[in-house]
This record gives C-alpha cells, structure tokens and sequence, in this order.
C-alpha cells in the first residue's frame, strides 16, 4: 500500500500551496448573517425555503447520511455537481496541464477524456479486454496498465479512471484486479466510477465484483470512488454526485471546489432520499427496475432471427448493449444499427443510443431500462424497424 505521503508528491504543486477560499459560513451559520452579501429582504420568487441565503459549503449532513451508507466516515466523502463534478475537479487537482496525461480504459464513459481535452492533459489508452462470452471480456488489462504507467516518455500519468459498471460494458470490472494495481504500489489515483453500482449484484467468485469503497476503508490513500445518486436514486435532475476518498485526498477536493457547489434544494432533496425510510424505497426501485431488464433481455433474444445479435456487455447496470446484425446475419451492421437508432428516434420517439462507433461496440444500441410502458413501446418499435428495409428506415 502506498504511504498516505505519497500523496504529496502526485498532487499539483500549485494545489499543494493553494490557500483554499473561506467563508465565515465555515465556521459559523447561525444567527443574524450579516457575512455573505445575501439579499436579508428575501428572493424574487416566492417559494417555501431559505433561496436568499448560500446553501453550507460542504453539507455535512448529506456527508454523514451517505458516508453511514457506504461504510466510510463523513471527512471521507465530498459533493459535486453530479459525478461530472468530482471527474473533472480531480483532474485539476492531480494533473498538471500540458504536461501531465490521464489513463483510460475504453470503450468506457467519454467525460474522462472531454475533461482531459478541456484540462489540456494527454489521454493514454489501454482498451479493456476483449474475450466475448469469457469472464475476462471488458475486464481490465492489468499488465498493459502498468506497462503505461511505468512509460519514462510522454507525459506521467496521474490518474487511472476505472468505470465499473462500466458504460457502455454494463460489466462490473473485477476487483482482484484493482487489487493488483494497487499491490503494484504505483504513484497515481485510481478513479474507480461507481456511477452503476445500485444495479451491481456483488459476487465473490472470479476474482468478485463489488464496491471498491473497500480500499478506501482499508486505508488506500489512493483510491477515489465516484458514485451519483442520477442512476439507482433515480434523481438526476438534483445533480449530487459524490467522490469518496482517504481523508487527506478529500481535503485536497474541498479546498479546490467552488465554496457553494450544490445549490440548496439539491442539497435538500438528497438529504431526504438519503434517511433510512427513502432507502429503502430506492432498494425496491432498483428491484422493479432488474426484473425489467431482466424482460427486456428476453425480448430481445426472440428476436435474434430478425437481426438482434449478441449482447456485447455485461448486465451489472440499467441498460444492456446488443448488436443489430446485417440482414444476413452474417455479422454486425453499424450502417443498419444508425439507420434503426434514427427511425426510431425520428418516427417513433423512442431515443435508445447508438454505441456502434466506439471501440469493441461494433454495431451496437445501448437501451436503457425503462417502465413496463417504455419496454414495451421500446421492443414493438424495434421489432417493426427490424422488418424495414434500408429505403423504408431511410424514408
Ligand atoms: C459512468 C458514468 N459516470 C458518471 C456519469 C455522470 O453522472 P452524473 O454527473 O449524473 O452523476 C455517468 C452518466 O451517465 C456515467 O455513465
């Protein structure tokens, strides 16, 4: 394991020195608040709640709630702006610019790389592996990774974003492989992006597959896991996402991020999805939502003979990623996958995505899960575009 001081030599010198911005609502939010420059006469629009004054800077309430979760204490979490937040402010804060690269394992989440392009940083690719119907398939290259991080040319790779579940695999990465990268005691931060993992079954056999929260409590100074509450929570439109961490990383988080990150009714909402009675009803959420996956599976393999084909991921997450064939089924048709995804978007305002461009995607829809409702409109609509011919999807 690598020593918590290891730390001081990945972070950005600059982030290092930074005296963090502090406001006196860090120490006291009580009483007559004359601190701030809020507006004491009230909001221009009239709802119920306190919208004139700055929401707490770092929420310590949502912190503990979620931290008790999750099996970490509160100091070990921090609140973004969604995930996306968390993604990009650890790229700030670990990578110089021009100068620095992170490492990616596609086909995975594009953000890690935009954010990258925006950060001006390098972006080192190791592809996850490629074995379908194996239990190695879309399971990290571990050699290869090292192999990377150990290049002496070209820019020194910081961070490592691993995505499990992956999007668009919707395969969990299995975690004796993250242990191997951690065991191989390099100087960067693992990212493991959790975005998926309400819908995660853990199992403990090949290797297991689960949270990596466990190398944050078993003391990895190193390790960042990024979870949301857009997915399993359902709350998407709130934008709360959550990175978690050793307490020194998070503390390098805080004193980087905007001093009022999650607006107020955000912070409101994901406090009360947060208490024990709403937990519950995210856990039967999530139960309602497998079994249509579960559906939806079926009802795409009936209808392999018009041209569904493999399913190319996993089913660890809320959608499933199968490949439209050529009319001969000869092999996987990215031309037909396209012209399916417009027709239906078009003609039948059901917007699945088209995945056929990425690495390893060939031809490939990813479908989210949806309500019986949606499967249903879903699977009808892309059985009828399976029947067209290509002049028809054009038309
Ligand atoms: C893998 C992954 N990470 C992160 C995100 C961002 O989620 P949010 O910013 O809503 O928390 C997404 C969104 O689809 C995702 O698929």
């Amino acid at each position: 394991m690598l020593p918590e001081t290891a730390l001081d030599t990945i972070v950005r010198p600059n982030i290092k020195a930074l005296t963090p911005y502090r406001c006196a609502r860090d120490d006291y939010s009580k009483g007559v608040l004359l601190d701030a420059n809020e507006n004491a006469f009230g909001s221009a629009v009239h709802r119920e709640g306190q919208w004139h004054r700055y929401p707490d800077p770092v929420h310590d309430r949502i912190r503990d709630r979620y931290a008790a979760l999750r099996g970490v204490k509160g100091t070990q979490v921090v609140l973004g702006n969604g995930s996306d937040e968390p993604i990009d402010l650890l790229q700030r804060v670990f990578c110089t610019p021009a100068s620095d690269a992170i490492l990616v394992c596609p086909p995975t989440y594009g953000m890690y790389s935009v954010c990258a392009q925006v950060n001006d940083l390098a972006v080192v690719q190791v592809p996850l592996n490629v074995h379908p119907g194996h239990p190695d398939h879309f399971q990290l290259n571990v050699p290869e990774i090292l192999k990377a991080l150990d290049n002496k040319e070209g820019p020194r790779v910081r961070l490592v974003y691993l995505c499990s579940p992956g999007n668009p695999t919707g395969e969990a990465l299995r975690l004796s492989d993250i242990q191997a990268l951690l065991d191989a005691n390099r100087e960067v931060i693992y990212v493991i992006d959790e975005a998926y993992i309400d819908f995660l079954q853990s199992r403990e056999e090949d290797g297991g597959r689960g949270s990596g929260v466990r190398f944050i409590r078993e003391g990895h100074p190193n390790v960042v896991v990024l979870q949301t509450l857009s997915k399993g929570f359902g709350l998407a439109g709130i934008r709360l996402g959550l990175a978690m961490a050793s307490e020194p990383l998070i503390q390098y988080l805080l004193n980087a991020k905007y001093p009022y990150n999650i607006a107020g009714p955000t912070a409101d909402i994901a406090h009360d999805a947060l208490a024990p009675e709403a937990l519950d009803g995210m856990r039967n959420g999530v139960s309602k939502l497998l079994e249509q996956r579960e559906l939806l599976v079926n009802r795409l393999r009936d209808m392999s003979s018009q041209g569904i084909g493999r399913f190319l991921g996993g089913r660890d997450a809320n959608f499933i990623l199968v490949e439209v064939l050529s009319r001969d089924s000869s092999g996987p048709d990215p031309a037909r996958a396209l012209a399916i995804y417009t027709w239906m978007a078009e003609r039948s305002q059901i917007v699945v995505r088209y995945r056929g461009s990425l690495p390893q995607c060939l031809g490939a829809l990813r479908i989210t899960v949806g309500t019986p409702e949606e499967m249903e409109e879903c699977c009808a609509r892309l059985s009828q575009a399976l029947t067209l011919s290509d002049e028809e999807l054009r038309a």
